[in-house]
């Protein structure tokens, strides 16, 4: 059993991680070329959509550089540099480099432009004016619309490593949340007993309603493991997704979980992932009572106006019967197309 402090991330604790991203303030300092508060300070798009983060110039120095930086989470081994300009030349960097580009509206515009967004999107952008004196940055928040649901293995509670929970999310068409992502999910509803990885390595669960077996009866929050060690410790994962652009829909009759797989091949689609299927339920309030197969071999079926017959719970939500033997000939299937 893991004897983690748990913590209540309650509002002040919230700003007390939110430093933990925000090593340096830069907020305090008093900007002379920057214009500041910038335009908007978080931006929002579905995965696939585009955006624009402001960043604007009121005043020119004779030499400059523009520098945009994606801060977090970041992507290991990679450059984390988006964009460099000096305002008459640019160069894209990295890997969303090639999906990048500059607003140039007018000539004091650095604003940078993101195209066919991604969940790996989502995170903070930190727009830096460099002219080697006295250099000066504004941090605008890109953040993706999605939701977040827990994933458990297949092979029972907490058995993911770090790199198996990032693999397990990417295979349900997500990724590992970030602690923004779940933060705002329990804002929004997400109460779970189980706890997951998050992208930046720590582990944590959501609780709305404290219960003596889900950490105690402390306030609602989220409860904290704090960092843990990615290759030796087993948890379940918090998966972040968006939006996507096919739909989901039910095939009826009784199948085993081959007869499911071809069901939904008869139809030019495939058995729908995860994530997809808590996208439908969340962002088109698909609602359907009937178990259905998933690719990763579990059975679900997605309720928004919770009834007695539909497994009686109040809340709307996911619902699972785990793992079912593939044999059975009990469930219909979810497909993806
Ligand atoms: C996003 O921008 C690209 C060009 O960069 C354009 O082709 C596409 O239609 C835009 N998509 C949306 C959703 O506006
Ligand atoms: C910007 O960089 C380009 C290419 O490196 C260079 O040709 C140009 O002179 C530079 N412009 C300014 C204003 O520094
Ligand atoms: C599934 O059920 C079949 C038939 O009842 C049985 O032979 C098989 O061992 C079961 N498989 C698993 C993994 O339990």
């Amino acid at each position: 059993m893991i004897c983690a402090a748990i913590l209540i991330l309650t509002a002040s604790c919230f700003s007390w991680t939110s430093t933990i991203y925000l090593p340096n303030k830069q907020e305090t300092k008093k900007l002379k070329y920057l214009l500041e508060p910038p335009v908007y300070a978080e931006v929002t798009s579905p995965r696939g959509g585009n955006a624009t983060l402001p960043c604007v110039l009121r005043f020119k120095p004779s030499h400059y550089k523009v520098k945009w930086t994606k801060l977090e989470p970041l992507r290991r081994g990679s450059k984390n540099i988006v964009m460099i300009t000096n305002g008459s030349a640019h160069k894209p960097y990295g890997l969303l480099g090639p999906r990048a580009s500059l607003r140039k509206a007018h000539a004091m515009d650095a604003s940078l432009q993101l195209s066919n967004l991604e969940l790996e999107d989502d995170g903070r952008y930190r727009c830096e004016l460099i002219n080697g004196i006295e250099d000066e940055s504004v941090i605008i928040t890109l953040r993706i619309e999605g939701m977040v649901f827990p994933y458990q293995s297949k092979n029972g509670r907490y058995k993911f490593t770090y790199k198996e929970a990032k693999e397990a999310c990417a295979e349900q068409d997500g990724t590992l949340a970030t602690f923004k992502q779940l933060y705002r999910a329990w804002t929004e509803g997400l109460d779970w007993c189980n706890a997951g990885w998050l992208i930046d390595g720590t582990v944590h669960y959501p609780i709305l309603h404290p219960r003596a077996e889900c950490g105690g009866e402390l306030l609602p929050g989220i409860r904290s493991y704090g960092p843990r060690d990615r290759i030796r410790e087993h948890f379940d994962a918090f998966c972040f997704t968006s939006r996507t652009t096919g739909f989901v829909f039910f095939v009826g009759q009784p199948l085993t979980f081959g007869e499911a797989m071809q069901a939904c091949r008869g139809e030019g689609a495939e058995l729908a992932l995860v994530g997809q299927l808590y996208s439908a339920w969340r962002f088109l309030s698909y609602d359907r009572c009937d178990g259905g197969w998933l690719k990763d071999g579990s059975v679900r079926f997605p309720i928004t106006t919770p009834r007695e017959r539909c497994g009686g719970i109040p809340e709307a939500g996911v619902r699972t019967f785990g793992y079912p033997n593939k044999t059975l000939r009990l469930y219909g299937a979810y497909c993806y197309r």
